[in-house]
């Protein structure tokens, strides 16, 4: 991790060293592990990063008068402005440390939503979104007497723009969408919903949770209200995500929980509230999770990320290819622009049963609904199997599943 290693061109077969759990059998196979869209596993930069903070610096930030307390504060801040680099935040400010993107989503739709929304409005979500990016609306939605609406989806998984200018009105407050879907590996043209919702007077939030991973992501370029995703599928710990937001909205938002940071003075005749970005950051944080995530992104700064996603592009067209030559496998999500997720059935045979016995196989995948129950059921399916891809895996991890496949195929049809 120098700079030497950031002039070499991207080799999924050197960077795999760095990420210890890949190096290990499962069911007695080596561990291909296709479940990368339910989270990354680390490089040792950031297990490392966990371990040294417990055994050096471990102190609370912004209180104490001590050295460790001062160096967990520096650390904690520096993971701050990393991450804001990374997303090309303005600000350092404007990034907020949450539990994940499901707390992030559900701060803005509490906070910003209860101060906003009115009876009638709408808020607009994709159809394929995660439930994380649903629920927390119908939620504050149902408090405040505003709806909450599907954006249509077509039978490939291509949100349907046209649609969505065509429901966009002046009592629409907030466009809620996914950057990729989780389910069907869609990228979503989020550039395009924000120019859209903009045009008339509408806010929108991107769920980046499957995105910031694969490419990098600027969101001043976007323009986007807020975006937020999680540390652990970006190779850092779990328990630990992102909120940006415009720095005038986050200004004028109320604080989404109380306690302490989140303070500047607390009396029974009156309570005033610290600044950006601590307003929304009550309680002690996970330190150590912050300073590991900074750890992470130095770890991905390093890398030739163009490399990174041209390679996972490669492997996604690979494997679909292969999908498509295999009898009875049926993919599921093919729009025209999609990234590291190939969800499919198998003919025949129920999701789960087929995950399981590719397990036992060492082939690590998910099945389900993927928390995305309003888009399956338009697709009329009761889930898939999803094999998701990060940059450490190979054309040998595909090859294996497709193996792996071929003897489920046998045992089951
Ligand atoms: N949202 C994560 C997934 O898609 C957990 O698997």
């Amino acid at each position: 991790m120098n700079d030497l290693t950031k002039r070499l061109p991207f080799d999924a077969e050197r960077v795999r060293a760095d990420f210890p759990i890949l190096n290990q059998e499962v069911n007695g196979h080596p561990l291909v592990y296709l479940d990368n869209a339910a989270t990354t596993q680390k490089p040792r930069a950031v297990i490392q990063a966990l371990v040294d903070y417990y055994e050096q610096d471990n102190s609370n930030v912004h209180r104490g008068a001590h050295a460790l307390a001062d160096r967990a504060t520096q650390k904690f801040e520096a993971a701050r402005v990393k991450v804001a680099e990374f997303i090309n935040a303005p600000e350092a400010r404007q990034v907020i440390w949450t539990r994940g993107t499901t707390e992030s989503i559900n701060l803005v739709a509490a906070s910003w939503g209860r101060a906003n929304l009115q009876a009638g409005d709408r808020v607009l979500v994709s159809a394929m979104e995660h439930h994380s990016n649903i629920v927390p609306w119908q939620l504050v939605a149902a408090e405040k007497g505003a709806s909450v609406e599907p954006i249509p989806v077509d039978a490939n998984g291509t949100l349907d723009l046209a649609a969505l200018e065509t429901m966009l009105d002046e009592r629409v407050r907030m466009v809620a969408c996914g950057h990729v879907s989780n389910a069907l590996g869609t990228v979503n043209p989020v550039a395009d919903v924000v120019r859209l919702a903009h045009a008339v007077g509408a806010l929108v939030l991107i769920d980046g949770a499957q995105a910031v991973s694969h490419w990098p992501v600027d969101v001043q370029a976007l323009d986007c209200d807020f975006y937020a995703f999680s540390a652990h599928k970006l190779f850092g710990p779990t328990g630990l995500g992102v909120l940006y937001g415009k720095r005038d909205l986050l200004e004028a938002m109320p604080p989404y929980q109380g306690g302490g940071e989140m303070i500047e003075t607390v009396s029974f005749a009156g309570t005033s509230f610290n600044q950006l970005p601590y307003k929304f950051e009550a309680g002690t944080p996970d330190i150590a999770g912050v300073i590991a995530f900074g750890a992470a992104i130095d770890y991905l700064n390093q890398l030739d990320r163009a490399g990174a996603a041209a390679h996972e592009q490669a492997l996604l067209d690979y494997a679909e290819e292969r999908a498509r030559a295999t009898p009875g496998v049926r993919l599921v999500g093919t729009s025209a622009h999609k990234t590291s997720v190939m969800s499919f059935l198998l003919e025949g045979a129920h999701p789960n049963d087929v995950g399981m016995l590719l397990d036992q196989q060492g082939v690590a995948v998910r099945t389900g609904n993927h928390c995305a129950q309003p888009i399956m059921e338009q697709l009329g399916i009761p889930g898939t199997v999803r094999a998701s891809l990060a940059f450490y895996n190979t054309r040998a991890d595909i090859d294996r599943l497709f193996e792996a496949l071929e003897k489920v195929r046998q045992f089951l049809i």
